[in-house]
């Protein structure tokens, strides 16, 4: 039976991968852990652990108390917050990383999850349908340590035989947990303005095109990416995982289709650098033929989705 350790559960993928896998190998068996309380939810429903994941000693200790297999590191400071602070984000997302790796080769854990995004293509990168393989010159804190991350992985798994895996994935929308301080939060932040006070400020242009995914697909393909047999795997280093691709001005007018009095303006901040910089859609074939990526939501059926349940929150 797999044990499974989940650095990051408190944040906006984690808050909900942890209650997924949870449900498949059973609540004993999942450990999350963050520096910040999580939600009750998850702090009731199995273990739970307060720890930095700089502290690797600690991390080292919770699996071996555990008997941990694998690990899901999600951990990161996300491209708009790391543009902030650039070293320290340097430090949580590569050094963080680095020391999980060595750890696990230590301890001989095998199995290990950690994402890539689409920060890790840049300004030389074709923008549409961005191939499996192109150049990445990113110019971000973020996704200089996202592509320095993923050569880490494929170092890991040829010299060592570890089993990594990873996605690239896109913008992320949900409703459960805040954004993290991204350059696609606007298209999380937007749902709630909407129905919280049916006008928003954009921190992006109307016409900036990005490759975004709903978190069930997200959280579905991370499962299936780690349950597949690894000899159908061909990518050494993060597959490209495109879901779709809109515009703030797209999410308004389907927004508008429920609230007719919803407004937006635009006032682009130095997040509309970064996403000039990234993909407007992403081609994700070697994902669907290795491991059977697919998707269910579209941007009206997420639209739909992310109206009900933050009403439901807010009682609007
Ligand atoms: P998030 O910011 O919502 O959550 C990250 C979690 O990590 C937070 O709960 C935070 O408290 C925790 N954390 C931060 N520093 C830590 C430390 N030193 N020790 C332990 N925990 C720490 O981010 P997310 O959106 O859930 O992203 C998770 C992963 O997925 C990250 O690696 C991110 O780069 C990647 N990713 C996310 C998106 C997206 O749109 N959400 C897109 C591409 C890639
Ligand atoms: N959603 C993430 C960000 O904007 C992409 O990795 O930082």
């Amino acid at each position: 039976m797999d044990n499974i350790l989940i650095i990051g559960c408190a944040g906006q993928i984690g808050s909900e991968l942890t209650l997924e896998l949870r449900k498949i190998y059973g609540d004993t068996h999942v450990i999350a852990s963050d520096i910040r309380q999580a939600d009750e939810e998850i702090t009731a429903g199995g273990p739970f652990e307060l720890v930095n994941v700089l502290e690797i000693e600690k991390i080292a200790a919770i699996v071996k108390k555990y008997g941990i297999t694998q690990i899901y590191h999600l951990a990161a400071i996300l491209s708009g917050n790391a543009e902030k602070n650039p070293l320290p984000s340097w430090d949580v997302n590569m050094k963080g990383l680095l020391d999980i790796l060595e750890m696990m080769r230590e301890l001989k854990v095998s199995q290990l999850f950690w994402p890539s995004s689409i920060a890790v293509f840049g300004p030389s990168t074709p923008q549409k349908n961005t191939p499996q393989q192109c150049i990445m010159d990113p110019n971000t804190v973020y996704g200089i340590s996202k592509l320095a991350g993923e050569r880490w992985l494929a170092y890991y798994k040829k010299r060592y035989g570890m089993d990594t895996r990873s996605v690239r994935y896109p913008g992320l929308i949900s409703y459960k947990t805040e954004a993290g301080g991204g350059t696609t939060d606007y298209a999380v932040e937007i749902y709630y303005e909407a129905i919280k006070n049916k006008k928003y400020v954009c921190f992006l242009k109307e016409d900036t095109y990005l490759p975004m995914m709903f978190m069930p697909d997200a959280i579905k393909a991370t499962i299936q990416l780690m349950q597949t047999d690894i000899d159908k795997l061909t990518c050494d280093d993060s597959y490209n995982v495109g879901g779709m691709s809109f515009c703030p001005d797209d999410v308004f007018r389907a927004i508008k289709k429920h609230i007719p009095d919803f407004t937006i303006s635009y006032e682009p901040d130095f997040r509309q650098a970064i996403a000039d910089s990234w993909p407007q859609s992403i081609e994700d074939c070697v994902s669907q033929k290795d491991w059977g990526l697919s998707y269910t939501y579209n941007l009206e059926k997420m639209t739909e989705i992310m109206l009900a349940e933050i009403r439901k929150k807010f009682n609007k």
